[in-house]
């Protein structure tokens, strides 16, 4: 491949919706993007990696209602959680910004009104399914009824999941709306419709099209099932790009009532971000500036083919299940607009887990964030997904058994144990000093191994992270063989073999370095501290060219362990749906015993009049006031508030309390006073221990109020 030496590459990955927080799914193409990233730049390519939330359309707009909150504060609660776990597994954006944007408005009012003015919207009236008492037209997947084929009574609106017929929601036998329960209507309303089949011909060019290294533009399955699209019989259809009010997007220009649907402004939120990350002062310190967006986005910007002046690219990555809208609607769109089309796009497959789809129930639909609670290092997943990841967009299982089989055999049994094995040697005998030159033939086995690894420049470029794996075990099973040919223990032994040891162990620290340094992509944290070790920054991948010789180490400390089975069977145990804890934690009993709440019928003559007790009774119940010094959502649960409070004399207390629904803004609740149990068991959630409980009052869900106290009540006071 003759690819040029530095390339300009603007990358993206596929915008997480902000209706939950980041799952093990999203996790498998967001780290595919990051390593590919991290690869590019240590092989000296210039890159901007930006992405956003995804934070339009109905679903958002019901979940931020059902929160009883605006739509706003709602994805700005679900964009800190995305922000967190990002940071946590080493996803580096230059930019991480949201799709609600002005920049994002401009620009899809822009694209918009170009298209409109290039003749390719068209309008026309539909007729669709209305709930009368929600007052909107309801989406496919808020409605339910008998499917029309087989008579499966509740199937959604579009498909039926007992049979597998495809349909129309108008002609789902007495369908109801999800959300009333309410029969809807049929109305007619106008929608806009973008007519991607203008761009047949372009998108025919550009899906077969190569890169100016000569990689294609996709992988030839994807391309394949995007032809079949384009030549479908009458061709791609007009795409429906409007929707009713009420609608959380972008009004479109000159209709009253109108919104853009979500899928238009989404990928022009990669362009806003870029354009965000430009402007910003970040964007100048990285060398670009207000006009570099334009520039960049040019159609004359792309790279030309076999030229390696000023040629920029742009590469989406995204799951399999959105390439419709990445390989035909975008490009077609951007052509639309007199803006450039993406040079690449990377597809990756679906992920199961133990060989199934993801569940709840099984405790597989695992979140970001009850991987890392559960004290497990971000860069094993890193690794264990590089091992499995290809150019091609397949399937991925993690099976968690070869997960720790692997981490642990890979990474601790054969990377780390080189240097392990070798360290000590040489701060013992050598004032930690590497020596400064090695033996013929150790050279020429460094310079071997360094020949061989450098294909995994471009097998990181090609998306084959599979094949960089299999290149770094066959190198570091190389080197551990030499260790135990050598046995550096036992020329330890003997005053008379000191040089030999020397060279022995710093060839083998050099191999270890070798692979730390093409390891570094996808094992970011973990690399740093063997650089650490190495007293080295590993930035570039032509560090691996020459040997490290003659320069000070620093002491070895284990730089990861081996996966502990334990944390990954609390992982599983807190990802399952049914967790009684949490879910009990969730609906607390509430300080006013159940009045207005249906009782079970047993239960029924306590509600109306609690047991009689006696004082001793109500001393054994140590109700104090905390402070709110914190208070949270609760990524994973929908119900439950962290709260972090000050309780005077006793301390920080955390405690979880399912009272979501009526606080939907909790920082609000920061500062103020509340009244909580204090010498109740602590509790282990899956979330974390929750230390006591918070009262309030009301029937729960949305009808809970948490007590006060008057001015002058201290943290920590006893309430009785
Ligand atoms: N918001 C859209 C994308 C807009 S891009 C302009 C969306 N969001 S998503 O949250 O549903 O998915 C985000 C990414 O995660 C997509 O690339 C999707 O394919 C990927 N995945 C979600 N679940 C997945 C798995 N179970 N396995 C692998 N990838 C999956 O789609
Ligand atoms: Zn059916």
């Amino acid at each position: 491949m003759n690819a040029p030496a530095s390339r300009e590459i603007l990358v993206t990955h596929a915008l997480p919706y902000a209706n939950g927080p980041l799952h093990f799914g999203h996790l498998l193409g967001y780290i595919q993007t990051d390593v590919w990233v991290r690869a590019q730049r240590m092989a000296g390519h210039r890159v901007h990696f930006v992405a956003a939330d995804d934070v339009h359309g109905t679903p958002i707009m019901l979940a931020a209602e059902k929160a009883g909150v605006t739509p706003e504060a709602f994805i700005g609660a679900i964009y800190d959680g995305h922000v967190r776990d990002f940071a946590a597994f080493g996803i580096q954006h230059d930019c991480y910004y949201t799709t609600h944007s002005p920049e994002n408005r401009e620009l899809a009012e822009q694209v918009y009104k170009r298209l409109r003015d290039g003749g390719h919207i068209a309008a026309r009236s539909i007729r669709q399914l209305f709930d009368p008492q929600r007052q909107m037209f309801l989406p496919d997947r808020y409605v339910k009824g008998i499917c029309p084929k087989c008579g499966a009574p509740d199937q959604y609106g579009d498909n039926c999941e007992v049979c597998g017929a495809a349909y129309a929601p108008t002609d789902l036998k007495e369908p109801r709306s999800v959300l009333s329960g309410a029969t809807p209507e049929l109305r007619d309303s106008e929608h806009y419709f973008f007519k991607v089949g203008d761009f047949a011909q372009l998108l025919r060019d550009w899906l077969g099209g190569k890169l100016s290294g000569g990689e294609p533009v996709m992988h030839a399955s994807v391309a394949a099932k995007l032809r079949e699209w384009l030549e479908s019989d009458g061709g791609v259809r007009d795409w429906d790009i409007s929707r009713d009010a009420p609608y959380f997007g972008f009004p479109i220009p000159d209709a009253p009532g109108k919104f853009f649907y979500v899928w238009l402004d989404a990928p022009i939120g990669y362009l806003a971000s870029f354009k965000h990350y430009c402007e910003s002062a970040d964007g100048a310190k990285a060398g670009l500036g207000p006009k570099t967006f334009d520039q960049f986005m040019a159609a004359s910007a792309r790279a030309p083919v076999a030229t390696t002046e000023r040629a920029t690219e742009m590469h989406h990555f995204l799951g399999k299940d959105i390439v419709n809208f990445h390989g035909l609607f975008w490009p077609a769109m951007l052509d639309g607009a007199g803006l450039r089309v993406p040079d690449a796009l990377h597809v990756n497959g679906y992920l199961t887990v133990n060989g199934e789809k993801m569940s709840k129930s099984r405790g597989t639909f695992v979140m970001a964030r009850t991987y890392l609670d559960a004290g497990l290092d971000p860069d094993w997943l890193r690794y264990y997904f590089a091992t499995m990841l290809t150019a091609a967009p397949v399937d991925i299982d993690l099976d968690l058994k070869a997960f720790e089989e692997r981490v642990n055999s890979h990474l601790v049994g054969k990377w780390v144990n080189i240097a392990s094995r070798c360290a000590g040697f040489v701060h013992k005998h050598f004032d930690g000093r590497l020596a400064a030159n090695l033996p013929a033939r150790e050279r020429s086995l460094f310079d071997a191994a360094a020949q061989k690894l450098s294909a995994c420049a471009d097998l990181y470029r090609q998306g084959d992270y599979a094949g960089v794996v299999r290149l770094l075990v066959e190198v570091a099973d190389e080197a551990n063989a030499y260790v135990a040919t050598k046995a550096p223990w036992q020329l330890a032994k003997d005053e008379g073999k000191r040089d030999e040891l020397h060279a022995v162990c710093s060839f083998a620290l050099n191999q270890f370095r070798l692979l730390t340094i093409w390891l570094a992509p996808i094992v970011p944290g973990i690399a740093a501290r063997a650089a650490d070790f190495l007293r080295e920054t590993v930035t570039r991948f032509d560090l691996a060219a020459t040997p490290l010789l003659g320069t000070c180490i620093g002491e070895f400390s284990a730089l990861t362990t081996r996966i502990d089975p334990k944390r990954v069977e609390a992982m599983i145990e807190a990802s399952k749906e049914s967790l009684k804890p949490a879910d009990e934690a969730a609906n607390p009993p509430t300080a006013k015993p159940a009045t207005a709440r249906p009782a079970p019928a047993a239960a029924s003559a306590a509600a109306d009049t609690s047991a009689v007790i006696g004082i001793d009774d109500f001393a054994k119940l140590d109700l104090r006031i905390g402070k709110v010094l914190a208070c949270d959502l609760v990524e994973g649960s929908d119900k439950l508030l962290r709260f972090e409070l000050d309780a005077g004399a006793l301390g920080k207390r955390q405690i979880f309390s399912g009272i979501r629904a009526a606080y939907g803004e909790p920082e609000r609740l920061v500062g103020r006073n509340v009244v909580f149990i204090a010498n109740l068991a602590p509790r282990k959630m899956r979330f974390g221990v929750s230390e006591g409980m918070i009262l309030s009052a009301g029937t729960g869900g949305d009808d809970l109020f948490l007590l006060d106290a008057d001015a002058g009540a201290v943290p920590g006071a006893t309430v009785k």
